[in-house]
């Protein structure tokens, strides 16, 4: 017997009484940490947890360095300054991502330029790369999107053969891996964000890492405007510093988080693996691809709707994708479709917004060729935006019972597909 779906007066797959924990998990350990640096009066500057939060972190990446930030957002735009990007240079970024991935380039005076995902992966295709390469190329932005590293073999082949800076985007993929090498490590340099939401919160702040000195130092520059001088801070501004630097409290509370880290992506990954094994059973449902040697942090839940279901039901991908989920989220599944529109199509760069006026696109430095980034399209990305949503509460502490009522909603939904769309 089909069951009634709770769209049509059903009982919901989910019951009201099942706890679903939120992230991040807070103890009391981490309430101790955060209170002692607190209590310390050692809350701002050089600050004990803000400089052990450094070396644990590149210990942990497997890094020579680290340096705390205020946001990934900031450590982002410091690793283009260490990059040697200038004004009006271009920089290649995935066509889908959080929009810090491409704003980072504008803050810097430089110009976004798209490219296309693998959306086998969601993560930046390296044969969409070398297109988009011209003479004012400087770097390569790949972001390990969802908690799964770019294709960093790939993207740092081409960076090399031309002569490019690769930088990481971490943001969402602490503790994830290609073979034995952890992601802040798989490009020239990486930028990771701590906020709240994150597998590795410290409720805001941000991380960069490097093994090069030369991207290190230079790097750092944009943190501060004022030079420090054997080992002394001066005040003149020698150059345009924006004040990134972390604060002690989150340094604390990353630290003491930093200690479960591992345990709790073990966790994701173990809820993951689940879901996707049962998930796998539907038809045109598209669980999150692993490529082999990859180790994925889940740090969201994705999966993706297949073309066929589209083709089957005469409808388009979208609307089927925001009808299964109004369904889900009424059996009691939290679901969220996260970003909606691919970066290209943002206001920011359909009008060319940027710093105002058309800056940096217009400015003196600037590409001389305007780009049109609303008539811009990139199928993969675009792809993802209209077939894919997540599952929300997948990440521990919540566990079996609840996974397996989202499980029982899936199947609830399924079994009335035809019902719904034909
Ligand atoms: C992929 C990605 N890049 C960059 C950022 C920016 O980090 P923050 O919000 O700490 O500035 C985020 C944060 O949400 C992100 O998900």
């Amino acid at each position: 017997m089909v069951e009634k779906l709770a769209v049509d007066g059903g009982p919901r797959a989910v019951p009201d009484g099942l706890t679903k924990v939120p992230w991040p998990l807070i103890t009391d350990e981490d309430v101790a940490a955060v209170s002692a640096a607190l209590k310390s009066g050692q809350i701002w500057g050089n600050a004990p947890n803000v400089i052990s939060l450094e070396k644990e972190w590149a210990d942990y990446c497997g890094t020579k360095y680290c340096h705390g930030t205020n946001g990934g957002t900031a450590a982002l735009h410091m690793a283009l300054a260490g990059a040697g990007v200038g004004a009006g240079d271009e920089v290649i970024v995935p066509a889908y991502s959080f929009h810090s991935s491409a704003s980072c380039i504008l803050h810097h005076n430089a110009i976004p330029v798209f490219a296309d995902i693998d959306f086998a992966t969601y993560t930046l295709d390296p044969k969409k790369i070398e297109e988009k390469i011209t003479k004012k190329t400087k770097a390569i932005i790949g972001v390990d999107l969802f908690g799964l590293p770019a294709n960093w073999d790939g993207i740092n082949k081409i960076a090399k053969k031309n002569g490019l800076v690769t930088i990481e985007d971490g943001c969402q993929a602490h503790g994830a891996a290609i073979r034995a090498k952890k992601t802040g490590a798989l490009g020239d340099i990486a930028g990771f964000s701590l906020n709240g939401s994150k597998n590795l919160p410290g409720a805001e702040g941000g991380l960069l890492t490097t093994n090069d000195k030369d991207l290190f130092d230079k790097s750092k520059i944009l943190e501060m405007a004022v030079q420090i001088i054997d080992g002394k801070r001066t005040y003149p501004a020698y150059s345009f510093g924006w004040n990134y630097r972390m604060n002690e409290l989150s340094a604390a509370l990353t630290r003491s988080r930093l200690k479960h880290l591992d345990a709790l992506n073990g966790k994701r990954r173990q809820n993951s693996e689940y879901l996707s094994s049962k998930l796998k059973k539907f038809d045109g449902i598209i669980p999150p691809y692993v490529p082999e040697g990859y180790t994925h942090v889940y740090h969201m839940y994705k999966i993706a709707l297949d073309p066929a279901l589209s083709e089957k039901y005469k409808v388009h991908i979208k609307e089927i994708r925001n009808g299964i989920v109004f369904a889900l989220n009424a059996e009691g599944v939290q679901t969220a479709l996260w970003v909606q529109e691919t970066l290209n199509h943002q206001g920011i760069y359909t009008a060319l917004r940027g710093y105002g006026d058309g800056c940096p696109w217009t400015c003196p430095y600037g590409s001389r060729v305007k780009r049109d980034y609303a008539n811009e399209v990139y199928p993969s990305a675009q792809r993802l935006v209209d077939s894919t949503f997540n599952i929300e509460f997948f990440y521990p502490p919540n566990e079996k019972p609840y996974l397996d009522a989202v499980i029982h909603a899936f199947e609830k939904v399924w079994k009335n597909l035809d019902m719904l769309f034909s």
